[in-house]
């Protein structure tokens, strides 16, 4: 199955494509994994897209596009894939479907005043790349599944994600009418439990 996970930062996209990748046997890939690990690298990607994820502003559909091109030429992209964070925009949209085009598009919906403390509190571990909210950790600095240390993401900032939501609901909101068009949009309610939302995702693509 060809998967989009649709939602606003925050939302759970990358969250939830854990669990829903494993279940579909597809590779999650996710566009903003590939670029802070593209950053680490210090690779050419990597310093371009710098500055605009330091922003909160997105990198350039020319630059997103060749890397998701490059990434769903791999093989095990044959069985499908579940894509976090691509498309944000309607050219990304079209560039996808001529690439590689979508079976279904899951939007998860959470309203932006659930969103500022979701990511200000987020962390993530460096060990198991597992993502934990901080009033669910018993040790703020420690990994509750492997031990390892957490960190905040540099754009977890306030400031730097009001630009993100500005960015979400400028470019990326508009996908919503795009995929309601070509009938593959499915709308899940991603305020609730994570086994809920998890759920949901899976009935909304039976
Ligand atoms: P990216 O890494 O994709 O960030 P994002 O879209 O802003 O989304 P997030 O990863 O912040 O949120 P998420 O929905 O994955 O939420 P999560 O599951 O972590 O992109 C980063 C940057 O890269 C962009 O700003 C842009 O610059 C660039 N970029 C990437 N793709 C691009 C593209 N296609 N084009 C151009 N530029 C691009 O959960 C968040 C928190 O909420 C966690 O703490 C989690 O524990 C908690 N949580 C999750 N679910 C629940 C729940 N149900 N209830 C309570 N808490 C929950
Ligand atoms: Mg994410």
């Amino acid at each position: 199955m060809k998967l989009i996970f649709l939602g606003p930062p925050g939302a759970g996209k990358g969250t939830q494509a854990a669990g829903v990748s494993a279940h579909l046997g597809v590779p999650h890939i996710s566009t903003g994994d590939m670029f802070r690990s593209a950053i680490s690298n210090q690779t050419p990607t990597g310093l371009e897209a710098k500055r605009y994820i330091d922003a909160g502003q997105l990198v350039p559909d020319s630059v997103t596009i060749a890397m998701v091109r490059e990434r769903l030429a791999m093989d095990d992209c044959k069985a499908g894939y579940l894509l976090d964070g691509f498309p944000r925009t309607v050219e990304q949209a079209i560039a996808l479907d001529e690439i590689s085009a979508p079976d279904a598009v899951v939007d998860i919906d959470v309203p932006d005043e659930r969103l500022l403390s979701r990511l200000t509190g987020r962390r993530i571990c460096g060990k198991c790349h597992g993502t934990f909210h901080i009033s669910k950790l018993a040790d703020a600095h420690t990994c509750p599944v492997c031990g390892g240390e957490v960190y905040q993401r540099s754009d977890d900032m306030p400031e730097t994600i009001a630009t993100r939501l500005k960015a979400y609901h400028e470019s990326t909101e508009p996908l919503i009418g795009y995929y309601t068009g070509l009938g593959k949009l499915r709308r899940v309610n991603g305020d609730n439990q994570l086994e809920e939302v998890f759920k949901a995702i899976l009935a909304s693509l039976e």
